[in-house]
């Protein structure tokens, strides 16, 4: 691999550290120890965590240069994914024994340093699989983007007011949407994953490439709205059970949570609903109806009636804002319908942008999977454990890196907090 591809690493990494930037400059001073999710470590811990990854992955794994900090690379290594908040508090570290935020920083620029100058000696090794393609530093930038929307999925967490709206984000866009259509998609086949060889980058998880045989359905062609739950609510008798951790009842009535504090129910009664798998479930049943499966998404995405198969649901071309809502083009959802040029050769939108949707597949190995990092063979298998479901598209918060057909996400089917909704089938 030449210079050009150095410099594309180089220039990938630059980028995606400037948004990290971007995201922790959102932090007030005296907010780093916030623990806004009490399933997750504060705040702090994700300034040091996508430094420490890094430096845990290339240097001090693949390129075998031991520790940076010993007690750093050790303490930020890890985030949790606890059941509950006793496992949460058994799991984390006392707010005593984290280091101070200059530390961390510090800690950061010498792991930034230092990855900047391995990405020779990394690309120098295409015998070793990590090395290859630089697979090693595409896992990193994955990881650091991924982080960014749990970053500020905790952050809509946060007491309003903490967290101000920079002047270069615009503000959010009101609107009621449009009602979803019935759509019907015919048998056949849907693929996941890809092979090994076909793609640059892939997670474990995304491979090999697995076909499955998918019977007809018929699909909403948009997903669930913040005022079609308020519906479902409303004639379920206001059960506490269904009222998403998304909104929020306080002085000024029913509002909507974001990043950047809640916003008037009106505003938002247009975007996709952020509900938790479970609860989707029971709205879907509720309608006659039940979750798609991953299988059903893909097939509606990224086939065509006539056989063909593409890259993205509305066809070849490199995603823009025009094609949904991804990649930072906004900073909050959109009422449901707007992206219409991301429209599915079905007739499906936005099957990829505007919010993740939850599905009725459990995450789980594709039958031949290997955890081909070894320095990172936990990324997948921790999580194969029936507890976690897998979710399909992107939200804003998404990095456009991560659109590729054969990327998998999942979270737990109970977890309420990130930027996930869905929408209905029916068999
Ligand atoms: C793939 C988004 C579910 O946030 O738990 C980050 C990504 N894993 N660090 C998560 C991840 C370890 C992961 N998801
Ligand atoms: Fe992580």
């Amino acid at each position: 691999m030449g210079t050009e591809t150095r410099l594309q690493f180089r220039d990938q990494l630059v980028a995606i550290w400037r948004r990290s930037d971007e995201l922790f400059s959102l932090i007030p001073d005296d907010k780093w120890f916030e623990r806004s999710i009490g399933l997750r470590h504060p705040i702090l811990f994700y300034l040091g965590h996508l430094p420490a990854f890094a430096w845990n992955q290339v240097c001090g794994g693949v390129l075998d240069a031991g520790h940076l900090d010993q007690r750093l690379d050790h303490l930020f290594a890890r985030g949790i994914d606890p059941e509950d908040t006793a496992g949460a508090a058994a799991q984390s570290i006392n707010h005593g024994h984290w280091p101070s935020v200059t530390e961390t920083i510090a800690y950061r620029d010498r792991v930034r340093k230092a990855i900047v100058e391995s990405i020779d000696e990394v690309l120098a090794r295409p015998d070793d699989l990590l090395c290859e393609n630089g697979r090693i530093l595409h896992l990193v930038i994955e990881h650091e983007v991924m982080h960014h929307e749990t970053l500020l999925y905790m952050l809509a967490e946060c007491p309003p007011g903490m967290i101000r709206r920079p002047e270069h984000v615009a503000a959010p866009a009101a609107g009621d949407g449009r009602p979803a259509e019935v759509m019907a998609i015919a048998a056949g086949r849907a693929v996941i994953g890809a092979a090994w060889h076909e793609i640059e980058f892939g997670w474990d998880n995304e491979f090999p490439r697995t076909e499955v045989d998918v019977r007809k359905f018929r699909i909403d062609s948009l997903p669930v709205r913040n005022a079609d739950w308020r519906a479902f609510y409303l004639k379920n008798q206001r059960d506490d059970s269904l009222f998403p951790h998304s909104w929020v009842h306080n002085g000024r009535g029913l509002q909507v949570k974001t990043v950047f504090g809640p916003v008037p129910f009106e505003l938002a009664s247009g975007w996709p609903v952020q509900v938790t798998g479970e609860q989707a479930a029971r709205y879907c049943a509720a309608r006659g109806g039940r979750l798609p499966t991953e299988a059903e998404l893909r097939r509606a995405a990224y086939t065509t009636p006539d056989g063909a198969t593409r890259t993205y649901p509305w066809g070849d071309d490199s995603p823009t804002p025009a094609h949904g809502n991804f990649g930072f083009s906004s900073w909050y959802p959109a009422p449901v319908g707007e992206a219409s040029a991301g429209i599915s050769a079905w007739g499906v939108m936005e099957l990829v942008g505007n919010g993740w949707e939850w599905t009725s597949t459990p995450f789980a190995p594709l039958q031949g999977f290997q955890a081909w990092a070894r320095t990172y063979p936990g990324y997948s298998t921790d999580f194969f454990d029936d507890a976690h479901d897998v979710v399909f598209g992107a939200s804003w918060a998404t990095d456009l890196k991560l659109l590729r057909p054969s990327f998998r996400n999942w979270y737990r089917r109970n977890y309420p907090y990130p930027f996930t909704s869905f929408r209905v089938v029916r068999s």
